[in-house]
Formats: structure tokens, C-alpha cells, sequence
């Protein structure tokens, strides 16, 4: 590709198609050239805050009226994979918002379908570049808690709302398409081992037709075991309790990490397995509802900084377009993203049958 912008299209403006459109009309090197919602009340705003941007409800009128390079699909997410093909035979690039599809199945036919074009497809999985991940992630890399047995990756909301078409199965609605696919991603993208089994809970607690929480594990070939738990109906009195956790353990020390914006420690004994009492004395001072669970003694629990990092998710972007032009390689893989959905089918069959899923 030569020095000319890069003509994009943006397929649903909601929530999300909102924040492409702003970051389609802020990066260097692209430009937004249209914008199509079937909702034509939510053209109304692009109307007033881009009037330069011709605006269609309909992404066919759309890829037949505008010359383009690539769209952003960013519509409900039943209606990616159908979004996704017809963008591929237009001869456009795709870069689709996650869950890339509703199943393994749908995502092997976008495959196929941008092959045959000869255009890239990926999916914005930008939550690999959140702060409280990168953190995470740096501890599995650098080792620094030592060999890693347990990550509780959790995030829980705390007035039960679920919005919009997001309680309805035939929109793609439900938690683990929405968040489920973006916390099953960075434990996969940070644990580089073969996945042996999955077991999950996946419930409708207060919603009927989609799922509004869940536990899942994930027990790697490397001996980690990873639990996701996400709950939109953990009640709180505490206010803004929108809660992000997570908890690190390894044999060097632990490591506990709150909020997007990561605060937490790394957090190590003094004396690693001198823990076993000489004297009978010293076993009676410790104290607490059982010994071995007793409040440690003055001195003995040390603690560190989170590592410092350096990540944006507006780095998903840089690597995007760069990928586009074929200068770097993209960094979210169509087989990483078929490997995630693979996942969330085995969840799912697990929460049905109550038992552990052999996986690879
Ligand atoms: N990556 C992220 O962090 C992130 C965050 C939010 C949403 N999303 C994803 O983005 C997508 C949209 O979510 P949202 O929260 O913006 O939803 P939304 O309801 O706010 O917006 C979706 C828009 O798409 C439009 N639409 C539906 N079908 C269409 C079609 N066939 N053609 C054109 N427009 C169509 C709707 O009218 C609506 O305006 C979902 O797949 C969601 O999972 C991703």
C-alpha cells in the first residue's frame, strides 16, 4: 500500500462505533469515509458532529456507494458474521468488534470469506493492551512470584443491570460473549501452554434468556490454573462497586491487583519455608482461628510495587493499521480469536453437562 490514507467505513454506531469513528478521524494515515446504522436516529449525531461523513442505513448501499479500504463492523453481534462476509466480497479489509462471531462455525465461514477476497480480517481484542492485564501479565512473564499455580481474573458489577440487546440470546446477548470472550482472550494471549480442560458455571441468575454469570477454570499443560469469574448481580452497598481483581499466586510470593487502573502489591514472606514452629512457644504465639492461618508476625509479610507498564489500548490501533499496510504482523490472530470461541463453546457444554471438558 503507498502513502494514501486509508478510506474506512464504520457499520454500526453505537457505543462502541462512536469511539471508531472518533479514533478513524484522530489517527494519522486514515480517514472515516462513511458511516452506516440502520438506526436512522443514530446517524442524526453524525450528522451534526461530522457533516463532512455521508452517512447510509444500510452497509450494502454503503460498499456499493463508497470507495473504501477496510470497515469496522461494530454492530450487535448477530450480525457480524453476515456484516463480515458482505464486506469481504466488497473487497474491503475487516476488522470486526468482539465476539468476532457467535460460534466457531460462523467464524470459520468470515475465515473462508476473506480469504477468498484477498482482504485481512482480525478483531479488536484491545483489552490485551488494559493496564491491570499488561501488570499481569508482566508478573507471568518476568517470573516474578516465582512458578505460577493460580490467576483469578474476576470482575463483578454491582446493581444487576445488563443493557439494551445485550439480554436478548438472539442479538448475541449475555456475559460471556460480552465480557466472558474478553477475559477467557488475555488469560489465553498471557499462558503459553496447551489448554487440557475446561469446566465452567455459566448461569442466568436474574435474566431469562442470557447468561449473567459465570466461573470458569482453565487448567494448562504448564500446571497454571486460571479462574475467570464475572457476576452482574453481586449486590453492594459500597459505592461505585464495579469491581476488576485480580490475584496472582506462585512460589515466590503472590500478587493482587484492583481496578482498571492497576493499584496492588506483590507480596512475600520473610522467611519462606521457616514456617515450621522449633518450639512449642512459638507455634502458641501465633494466633488467629487456626494456627496455620494465624496473623503473621510483625516483619514477616514484605511488599513491593507493581511492575511499572507502558500500555494503552490505543496501541490495538497502531498495530492495526500498521498490519494493514503489511509493515508488522497482527497482533490479534484469527486463531487466537477461533481458539477463544472454542473456549466459550467448551463453557458452555461444560455448564450444561456439569463436568470438565477435555480441550486440546
Ligand atoms: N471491544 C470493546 O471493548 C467493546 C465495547 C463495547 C462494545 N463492543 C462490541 O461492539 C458491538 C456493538 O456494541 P455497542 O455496545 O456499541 O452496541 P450499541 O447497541 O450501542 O450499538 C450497535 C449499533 O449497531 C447498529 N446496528 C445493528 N445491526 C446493524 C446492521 N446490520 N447494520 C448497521 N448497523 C447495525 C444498531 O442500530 C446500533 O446503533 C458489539 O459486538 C459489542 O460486543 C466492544
Amino acid at each position: 500500500m503507498d502513502g494514501k490514507k486509508l478510506r474506512y467505513g464504520v457499520i454500526g454506531y453505537g457505543f462502541i462505533g462512536r469511539r471508531h469513528v472518533n479514533t478513524l478521524k484522530c489517527f494519522p494515515g486514515v480517514e472515516c469515509s462513511a458511516v452506516c446504522d440502520i438506526n436512522p436516529v443514530r446517524l442524526e449525531e453524525v450528522k451534526v458532529l461530522y457533516p463532512e461523513i455521508p452517512v447510509y442505513t444500510s452497509a450494502r448501499e454503503m460498499l456499493d456507494c463508497v470507495p473504501l479500504d477496510g470497515v469496522i463492523i461494530a454492530a450487535n453481534n448477530n450480525q457480524h458474521k453476515e456484516l463480515a462476509v458482505m464486506a469481504a466480497r466488497a473487497g474491503v479489509h475487516i476488522l470486526v468488534e468482539k465476539p468476532a462471531a457467535l460460534s466457531v462455525a460462523e467464524l470459520d465461514e468470515m475465515t473462508r470469506a476473506a480469504a477468498d477476497a484477498g482482504v485481512t480480517f482480525t478483531v479488536h481484542q484491545q483489552r490485551r493492551f488494559d493496564k491491570d492485564f499488561a501488570c499481569v501479565r508482566e508478573c507471568y512473564n518476568q517470573k516474578l512470584v516465582g512458578d505460577i499455580y493460580t490467576i483469578k481474573s474476576a470482575l463483578y458489577g454491582y446493581n444487576g443491570n445488563m443493557h439494551d440487546w445485550h439480554v436478548y440470546k438472539s442479538e448475541g446477548g449475555g456475559m460471556l460473549y460480552d465480557w466472558g470472550v474478553h477475559l477467557i482472550d488475555q488469560i489465553l494471549y498471557m499462558v503459553d501452554s496447551r489448554l487440557v480442560s475446561v469446566y465452567a458455571d455459566v448461569r442466568n441468575v436474574i435474566n431469562k434468556e442470557v447468561d449473567d454469570y459465570f466461573k470458569i477454570l482453565l487448567r494448562f499443560e504448564n500446571m497454571v490454573t486460571a479462574e475467570i469469574e464475572l457476576g452482574t448481580y453481586f449486590l453492594s452497598d459500597q459505592k461505585d462497586w464495579f469491581e476488576r481483581h485480580w490475584f496472582v499466586g506462585g512460589n515466590t510470593g503472590s500478587m493482587y491487583v484492583d481496578k482498571f487502573d492497576p493499584q496492588g502489591k506483590i507480596v512475600r514472606t520473610t522467611r519462606l519455608l521457616e514456617n515450621v514452629a522449633k518450639d512449642q512457644d512459638k507455634s502458641l504465639a501465633s494466633y488467629g482461628p487456626t494456627r496455620s492461618f494465624g496473623v503473621p508476625e510483625p516483619g514477616l509479610i514484605v511488599t513491593e510495587d507493581l511492575p511499572s507498564v507502558n500500555s494503552e489500548q490505543s496501541q490495538f490501533f497502531v498495530n492495526y493499521f500498521k498490519a494493514v499496510r503489511g509493515e508488522e504482523e497482527f497482533l490479534v490472530t484469527i486463531p487466537q480469536v477461533r481458539r477463544v470461541l472454542a473456549v466459550m463453546e467448551a463453557c458452555r457444554k461444560s455448564a450444561q453437562t456439569m463436568e470438565s471438558i477435555v480441550f486440546e
